[in-house]
């Protein structure tokens, strides 16, 4: 499963573009809300530095309007993929968007039904919001299932895109179930890292290694003389 970021932040993508796992990104218009500066730049940014696929969304309620904001976004960066949210509208857009070769994320998918019309649309990410949905009491595991299900196996190109992701638990279903993308915000991107076992296990390697000085003196001597040796 490839991981994307879903942020509005630039230090957020910096942050975790370093960590070499980001394969893209996600925005919505509530996350650049937040956000100083303007939105193409902060767009741009994020796609340079994930480089790779990054969801800018349209915010217009017709199709035409849609397709208009979509262009034009999808002209900020080649990384760009255009966000369209799900009505009757939204898969218009999707059609004409995707046949001229512009891939769309379809977001706000929350049934099966809805990710069978995205991806007949042409949609080339199919969003479902996980935390939305367990937050009015639908299991969103169950939902997620009969969408992968539905669409897979290789019945259409559209990917299953894990939404709305609000705690490492929803990473390892959306995983689990086949999502081929799953978008997190960072702080559960930082959550993912922990686990107490890794930081006790690397104190005692530390730990361990102090009682002999002299293999310590040794590694150095083995990265110097690399080091040296590469000049
Ligand atoms: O990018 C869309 C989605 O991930 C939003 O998540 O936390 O606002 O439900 P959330």
């Amino acid at each position: 499963m490839k991981l994307f970021i879903d942020t509005g932040s630039v230090a957020e993508v910096e942050e975790i573009a370093g960590w070499g796992i980001l394969s893209g990104a996600t925005t919505n218009p509530s996350l650049l809300a937040k956000e100083q500066g303007e939105p193409g730049d902060i767009i741009r940014r994020i796609c340079d530095l994930v480089d790779g696929p990054t969801s800018a969304e349209v915010v217009s309620t017709d199709a035409a309007g849609m397709v208009a904001e979509g262009r034009a976004l999808h002209e900020l960066h080649e990384h760009v993929v255009v966000k369209t949210p799900f009505s009757k509208e939204g898969l218009a857009a999707c059609k004409e968007l995707s046949s001229d070769g512009i891939p769309v994320n379809m977001t706000l998918v929350f049934s099966a039904n809805q990710a069978l019309l995205a991806a007949e649309a042409g949609a080339t990410y199919i969003s479902c919001f996980m935390g939305r949905l367990d937050d009015i009491s639908i299991d969103s595991t169950e939902v997620v299932r009969e969408i992968v299900e539905a669409l897979r196996p290789g019945r259409t190109a559209s990917q299953v895109l894990a939404a709305s992701m609000r705690h490492p638990g929803h990473m390892v279903t959306a995983a689990r179930l086949g999502c081929e993308v799953s978008t997190a915000p960072a702080k559960v991107l930082r959550q993912m890292l922990d686990h107490p076992l890794t930081s006790a296990g690397i104190e005692r390697f530390a730990a361990d290694w102090k009682t002999r000085p002299e293999f310590a003196e040794w590694l150095r001597g083995l990265v110097d003389a690399r080091a040296a040796s590469v000049r």
